[in-house]
This record gives structure tokens, sequence and C-alpha cells, in this order.
């Protein structure tokens, strides 16, 4: 009888600690669940001459600092030693400024993301090694970011105003370093469509403005001046390349001989049409883009369109990829203007989707200089 006491006593004690322990577990991991949805990632980008940092809460923009070096300008482009040192300069009050506009302490950070590639070796560094001291300081996440995919799930940033786009869908990436038609498959699959065989379209744009005089990064100013210009002015050849190719260095080398023969004939020629050329360069470029977008959806069958990537902020592109829902039935996915060119917001929100994925880096992580989009 004393035997049995015991044994329901020990039995009963048992099972009050389990399922204490039990109603720890469930406890700890619905704070768990509950503190999932209060994510607060610090996103940090650096791969060229923008130093920036953003704290994306739940997937929606806190805040997103943007430092940029107007040092370059001197020089007609980025001097990537230059770049370096004004990250250096740049990172410290820009990723403070983050936090305190986003009104919040780096303790309560879940994460940090940062870009590690593609982009200019010094510059990334900067990014890299700061990120990786900071979140082995607090003892949070690492979450290395390729700066491509970034642009591209920039569309995945939490706004009212602005649709997502479905999966699969094609984005036209296009800035300073990359022109690509990418598939998208999901989050975190990308597959390259078509690119560039030499230039990128930015580059494009820049060489155009330098040809005309303007300062670097010359693609908003050409954008800018052909509002006021005439489209059709001047023709310029579009190059032969494969259905879902592109290839912008004829064009550049078209352009300059054009400009060096006008000057000739008449040395104010820059002066007298700088809106019409801006204008006819711009058409021309955008003709291209639209050429392969085109055929993209015929190769693929999908209509879903994004773009992304510093080009994208370009008002030409943004339009003409508008009306062609109409045209033919596409459905169109264009960029807030702010998360066109580099920023970090970008950056964040990938970020995020990786932390929901469990997708961490450690801190043998490091910079890499080239980086496909898939990988
Ligand atoms: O994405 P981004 O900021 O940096 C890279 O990852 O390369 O893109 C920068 C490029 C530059 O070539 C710049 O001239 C171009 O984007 N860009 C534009 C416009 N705004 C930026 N090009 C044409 N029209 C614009 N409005
Ligand atoms: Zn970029």
């Amino acid at each position: 009888m004393v035997k049995t006491t015991n044994r329901t006593a020990i039995f009963f004690i048992r099972l009050i600690t389990s399922t204490f322990v039990n109603g720890y577990t469930i406890l700890t991991l619905y704070f768990k669940l509950m503190s999932i949805k209060d994510l607060y990632i610090l996103g940090i980008e650096s791969s060229c001459d923008d130093t920036s940092a953003a704290i994306i809460y739940n997937g929606k923009v806190l805040s997103n600092v943007v430092a940029g070096q107007k040092i370059h300008e001197a020089y007609g482009g980025v001097v990537p030693e230059l770049a370096s040192r004004a990250h250096q300069q740049n990172i410290v009050p820009v990723v403070h400024q983050a936090l305190q506009k986003a009104n919040i302490d780096k303790n309560q950070l879940s994460a940090i993301a940062f870009t590690n590639g593609p982009g200019l070796m010094g510059s990334l560094l900067v990014g890299t090694s700061f990120a990786k001291s900071m979140a082995l300081s607090l003892d949070i996440p690492l979450i290395a970011v390729n700066h491509m995919q970034a642009h591209i799930l920039a569309h995945f940033i939490e706004d009212e105003n602005q649709k997502i786009p479905p999966f699969p869908f094609i984005c036209l990436t296009i800035s300073g370093g990359h022109t690509q038609l990418v598939k998208v498959t999901n989050y975190f699959e990308f597959e390259i469509l078509g690119e560039t065989t030499d230039d990128a379209v930015g580059e494009a744009f820049d060489k155009t403005a330098k040809i005309l005089g303007l300062p670097y990064p010359g693609g908003p100013l050409v954008d800018q001046y052909a509002q006021f210009g005439n489209p059709n002015a001047y023709k310029f050849s579009k190059p032969k390349v494969g259905d879902l190719e592109f290839s912008f260095s004829g064009l550049k080398t078209g352009i300059l001989y054009f400009i060096q023969k006008k000057v000739k004939e008449n040395p104010q020629f820059i002066e007298e049409n700088l809106n019409d050329v801006c204008a006819s360069v711009q058409r021309t470029i955008v003709e291209i883009l639209m050429e392969k977008v085109k055929n993209a959806v015929k190769h693929t069958g999908i209509t879903h369109i994004a773009i992304a990537g510093g080009v994208s902020a370009n008002s030409e592109i943004r339009k003409t990829l508008k009306e062609s829902e109409e045209l033919y039935s596409w459905t169109t996915y264009i960029p807030k203007f702010e998360y066109t060119t580099d920023n970090a917001a970008m950056v964040g929100i990938v970020g995020y989707l990786k932390y929901l994925h469990h997708s961490f880096s450690n801190q043998t992580i490091t910079a890499r200089a080239r980086m496909s989009v898939d990988e």
C-alpha cells in the first residue's frame, strides 16, 4: 500500500514536472513564434559607390538611408580606391542614421543582411567586414545577399501602393553593371534567359552623357534632357545579336562617331540639339530593351514582367513598359523610384526572406567581386 502510494506520488510528480517542462517548451515556442512577428533586419549595401543602410520590419521599410559619393563626378566614373575609402567614412554614420530613423536600438535587431557580391572588391569588403563584426558583437544571425537578387527581390518590399509579382515572372534587370533577362521561379531560384555580350545598358547611358559633356553618372541627366527632345530626331542602328542577348558597345561607338561628325560640321551642335540627341538615344535604348522583353515572353509564355536596377528609374522605360500592359496584355511591375538605384532596403528585404527560410551565413563568408544572379 505504502509502495503504491509512493509510486502514485512519483507518477504525479513526474506528470507535473513533465507538464511544466512541456509547458515551458510550448511557452518558449510561443514566444519564439511571437518574436518572429517582430523581425527587424538591418540591410547594408556597399557594392559600388553608394553606402546604404536600411531597417526592414516584417517586410516593410522603416528607414533607407543612402549616402552617394560625389567624389567620383570629377573623374567621370567610379574610382574603386576612392569608393572604398568613402564607404569607410560613411558606414558608421549611415547605419546609425538608419537605426535612428527607424526609431529602434541596435539591440532590437534580429539579423544583419549585407551585400557580399557582385561589385567592387574594396567597396564590398567595407560592408562585409562591418556586417560580420556587428553581427558577432550583437550575437545575431548574419545573412549574405547577392546584389543582383536584391535588385529583383526589391519587388517584395511590402508597400500598399505596389503590386507584388506572382511566380514565375520575368525580370529585366538593367543597371550600371548588368543587363539581363531573368526568369524568377521563387524567392531563391533565378534563371538567366539572356544577358549582354559586352557593356551594360547603364554604361551606354553614362557613356552617351560623357560624350555630351555631362557629369557622371549621366543616365539620369540623359533622361532629364530627353523630356524636352524629339525621340525621332536621329536614328541609331540597333545591334544584331541573339533573340535574348543584348549588346551596347556598338551603339556607344555609333553615338560617339555621330556626335564627332556633327560637332565637326557645327561646333555648337551639342548645345543646340542636346534634348533631341538625349531623346533619340533614350528611345533607341528603350526600343532595344522592349524588343528583348517581347522575345522573352515569346520564348517562355510568361506575361508577368518586372524591371529592376538603376536604369529602371528611367522615365521612358517605365512609361513604355506600362503601355505594354494594354498593348500586349502583360502585367507589369515597376519598382518604386527609391528602390531602383542601389539601396539597402532591397538588401534588407532579401535578409527578411532568407531569415524566414533560415538561410544564414557564418563568419567565414567573404566578399566576391564576381557572382551570378543564380548563385
Ligand atoms: O543599380 P545601380 O544604382 O548600380 C549598379 O548596380 O550598377 O545602377 C546605376 C546605373 C547608372 O549607369 C546610372 O546612370 C543608371 O543606373 N541610371 C539611369 C537613370 N537613373 C540611374 N539611367 C537612365 N535613366 C535614369 N533615370
Ligand atoms: Zn545595383
